[in-house]
């Protein structure tokens, strides 16, 4: 809990004694909790938060009394926010009892105001509204800002002079980007410091509150098996790789600004690295966490050009169809040279990972989705079964596979002798596949980090420590990149990507998996 902004913009000085006062009265069973969506009649807003949000309602996650009020420019009533709303909530697969129900309740908790995000005065037309909904009650607040980043800051100092609760906290989730680079990065924080204390700045990487993300130090942390082989004592190499089997379609515009690079690498696959990397926290608080994360970021070798390929999809027609090139899209210059694929060869210089290549992919239209971390394992020394796997000798090596997704599993490559007489080996997988194991449908990232917000859980939201740390690890890169505007590499729509990404693989000695 934090303290609440107060109307001059600046964050409050209250003291301990009362912080704590209206820390106890906000856990209060009769405080309210109002949800701002601002940007909801966006993609975003449409596709993941009202969902998110309607399924933590679903399986009674949300506080008793709560209020849900869509914010945007476009004119809505709350009748058709809902009808908007309604088209992209679903129930979850396992249980379907009094869905229609449900929904109707929920959508009777959701509200729209129209406003512009520059507005005072509409922020404190919505400060009426909400209050309306809080009545007497302890009210928290937390804002959701699902708008393009140039208008983040017009939001945060209407929301916080003029819609801040005054006896509760007030939270904002801040969507990515968060800037393109180090300098502008710095600028948003400076920026939303005038207006908020760090604890009330969630910055969101949906991959945080992705299963198998969250499983990742449960995995390392809980099974004796696994921790003693994480280092460069045992791992040859770690693969981090996220790839899509379609194009910017529609988001083009966004997209030419920003690159692949920025789009996933400098935040899911960093911020995946940085949790596999970590030393073990002190204990499982959000502090210790960010703590050990940012080392790992920090101590990482500055990224080097001849480290990294990049990549753009052109158009391509296969089966009859033609799958548009990057810049086939209205929305993007002829001459762009936005990487929409990349790969890099990143370390870690410190003990635990000093020479282990952390090799990173990421891709659209590619030919195929999947996000993934494989582990690839040492050869065993002195092979005593050298010659009994065939010809190709590299299939003895241990692998282990965490597929985030789809069709999450966790899975152990091992070498077994194939039954019968003689000896010959073969590979085989020791599995946990997740559909396989647990028939409860797997959670959206997006309702682990709503729910985590509402109750200031920190654990799986970005500190400003962490977004230095990134930002600083690529920004001499694309500077490079942009100055010189390296062209990258063509790839066909649908294929496996550049084959520069795997001479950069093999000059490590790595084959992708
Ligand atoms: P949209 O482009 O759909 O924008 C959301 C809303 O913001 C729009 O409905 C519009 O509402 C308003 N808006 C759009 N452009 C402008 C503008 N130039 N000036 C003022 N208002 C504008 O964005 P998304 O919903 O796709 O994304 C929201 C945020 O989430 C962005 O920061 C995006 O980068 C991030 N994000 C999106 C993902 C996605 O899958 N869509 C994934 C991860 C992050 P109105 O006109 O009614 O005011
Ligand atoms: C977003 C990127 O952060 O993540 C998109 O901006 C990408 O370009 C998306 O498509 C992928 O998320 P998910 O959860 O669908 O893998």
């Amino acid at each position: 809990t934090t303290p609440p902004m107060v109307e001059n913009g600046s964050p409050s000085e209250i003291t301990l004694d009362e912080f704590e006062d209206l820390a106890a009265l906000s856990k209060n069973n009769d405080s309210t909790v109002s949800i701002t969506v601002v940007g909801a009649s966006g993609d975003l807003a449409k596709k993941k938060i009202f969902p998110a949000l309607f399924a933590l309602y679903y399986e009674d996650c949300l506080p008793k009394h709560f209020t849900i009020f869509g914010y945007a420019r476009s004119k809505m009533t709350d009748a058709e926010l809902r009808n908007m709303v309604s088209k992209t909530l679903t129930c979850r697969i396992d249980k379907r009892e009094n869905c229609s129900e449900k929904m109707e309740e929920f959508l009777e908790r959701c509200f729209y105001h129209s406003g512009q995000y520059d507005s005072e005065g509409h922020f404190i037309d919505l400060d009426k509204k909400l209050k309306q909904h809080e009545g007497s009650r302890v009210s928290n607040r937390l804002f959701y800002l699902s708008i393009p980043p140039n208008i983040f800051l017009d939001v945060v100092k209407c929301a916080s002079k003029s819609a801040s609760s005054v006896n509760g906290w007030t939270r904002v989730i801040v969507e990515k980007p968060f800037g393109r680079d180090s300098e502008s990065s710095a600028a948003l924080t400076r920026g939303l410091k005038q207006y908020l204390v760090e604890d009330q700045i969630f910055r969101i990487d949906h991959y945080l509150g992705k299963e198998l993300v969250e499983n990742l130090s449960v995995l390392r942390f809980s099974n004796l098996v696994f921790e003693p082989l994480w280092s460069r004592q045992y791992i040859r190499n770690v693969q981090l790789i996220f790839s899509e089997d379609f194009g910017t379609e529609g988001r083009g515009g966004y997209f030419d600004g920003y690159g692949i690079i920025r789009d996933i690498m400098q935040n899911h696959l960093l911020q995946i690295l940085a949790l596999f990397a970590m030393e073990t926290p002190i204990s499982l608080e959000a502090e210790d966490i960010r703590n050990e994360k940012v080392k790992v970021l920090r101590s990482m070798k500055p990224l080097q050009l001849e480290d990294v390929v990049i990549g753009q999809y052109k158009s391509h027609t296969k089966g009859g169809t033609t799958y548009p090139g990057y810049i086939d899209d209205k929305t993007v210059p002829k001459d762009s040279v936005t990487p929409t694929f990349a790969a890099a060869a990143l370390f870690i210089n410190n003990a635990r990972w000093d020479g282990v290549p952390f090799l990173m992919k990421a891709g659209k239209a590619l030919h195929t989705k999947r996000a993934e971390i494989r582990v690839q394992f040492r050869h065993v020394p002195g092979n005593l079964y050298k010659g009994s796997f065939g010809t190709d000798l590299d299939r003895a090596t241990n692998e282990l596979v965490i597929r985030v997704q789809p069709d999450e599993a966790i899975y152990l490559k091992i070498n077994n002798k194939i039954p019968g007489l003689g000896m010959r080996l073969d590979r085989s997988n020791l599995n946990l596949h997740y559909a396989a194991r647990y028939s409860k449908e797997i959670p959206d990232a997006y309702e682990r980090l709503l729910l985590d917000a509402i109750e200031g859980e920190r654990r799986l939201f970005i500190r400003s420590d962490e977004l230095d740390a990134a930002w600083s690890l690529f920004t001499p890169l694309l500077k490079e990149l942009e100055e010189k505007r390296i062209a990258p590499e063509l790839y066909p729509y649908g294929s496996r990507g550049p084959v520069g990404a795997h001479y950069l693989a093999a000059k490590y000695n790595v084959r992708w998996g």
